[in-house]
């Protein structure tokens, strides 16, 4: 077994986060398992894992949390920042404040847990911060630009880490699924129903949420994925990104094959084909 080492995940009641923090449980290491929904994570907490409540978007309770995490451990090796959700819906209908929402939680809230752990993590010259990307930080769909806005956030914002604390013994690593079955799916349908889009849209959206729920269905579990971050965890030396599913190495490459136009009419012409 790898050393055992202190890991705070963020996002830990459902999906990639809930199976990360079990697999690492399983192999002896330190988890502060991290969600809204603690009522989720009572398996968790059976199984050895510190259970807090932590909505992200909260700067005072991030903060509670990495202070209590210090003063029972007296150090953080490992962040997990995974917490996260998609604001489905077209680019024009997507309100102010629903963007703002999903900013605030996928992209601010990687930042307010970056500056609650990164003192501690510089101060010991030692530490890993695991961000969760995706492949629409590459490749873009109807009804998911906003979401897929924030990856790109992520993706440009990460890069720029891994690089500013190289030299302080910091590893950064940007995790990149395609598409997976967990929890997300529902998230981001339910939040699609909140968006009024004008009917000029209605094929579009019609389409993509069939593509979209046709692909769902024959997605891969997480579990692939939440191997790529347990290696990441153990690596003395992680990669910079993990792509971890098929679509994840293929979409990307189609895209830059086939050149933007052409991508752009293919999905297009898998969306219609679902009316
Ligand atoms: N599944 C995919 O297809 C896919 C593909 C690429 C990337 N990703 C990314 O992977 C990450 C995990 O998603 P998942 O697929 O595992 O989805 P999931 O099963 O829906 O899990 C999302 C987790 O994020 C937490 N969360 C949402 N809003 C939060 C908030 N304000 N504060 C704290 N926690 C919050 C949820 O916990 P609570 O609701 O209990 O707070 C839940 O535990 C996300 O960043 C997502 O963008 C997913």
């Amino acid at each position: 077994m790898a050393d055992s080492q202190i890991i705070l995940i963020t996002g830990a009641s459902d999906g990639f986060g809930h199976l990360v923090a079990e697999k690492l449980l399983a192999k002896g290491h330190t988890v502060y398992a991290t969600a809204r929904r603690t009522d989720r994570m009572c398996d968790l907490q059976d199984k050895g894992a510190h259970v807090l409540h932590l909505d992200v978007t909260n700067t005072e309770e991030v903060q509670k949390v990495v202070d209590q995490l210090i003063a029972e451990q007296g150090r953080i090796d490992v962040l997990v920042n995974n917490a996260g959700f998609g604001q489905y819906g077209v680019v024009e209908a997507v309100s102010e404040e629903q963007l703002k929402y999903q900013f605030d939680v996928n992209v601010f809230g990687m930042h307010r847990l970056q500056q609650a752990v990164l003192p501690h993590m510089r101060k010991a010259r030692s530490g890993k911060i695991i961000n969760l990307g995706s492949i629409v930080s590459h490749v873009s769909a109807p009804i998911l630009g906003w979401y897929a806005s924030t990856k790109h956030a992520i993706k440009g914002m990460t890069e720029a880490l891994r690089m500013e604390v190289r030299d302080l013994g910091i590893d950064v690593v940007e995790i990149e699924p395609g598409a997976v079955r967990t929890g997300f799916e529902e998230v981001a349908f339910d939040a699609l129903d909140k968006v009024q889009a004008p009917s000029d849209y209605d094929t579009v959206v019609k389409g993509m949420t069939n593509a979209s729920r046709n692909m769902y269905k024959s997605a891969p579990g997480p579990e692939r994925t939440a191997n790529a971050i347990v290696t990441a965890i153990e690596a003395s030396r992680p990669r910079a990104v993990y792509k971890t599913t098929t679509d994840s190495h293929i979409l990307p490459l189609i895209k830059r094959l086939i050149g933007d136009h052409r991508y752009g009419a293919m999905n297009l012409w898998m969306a219609r084909r679902t009316l």
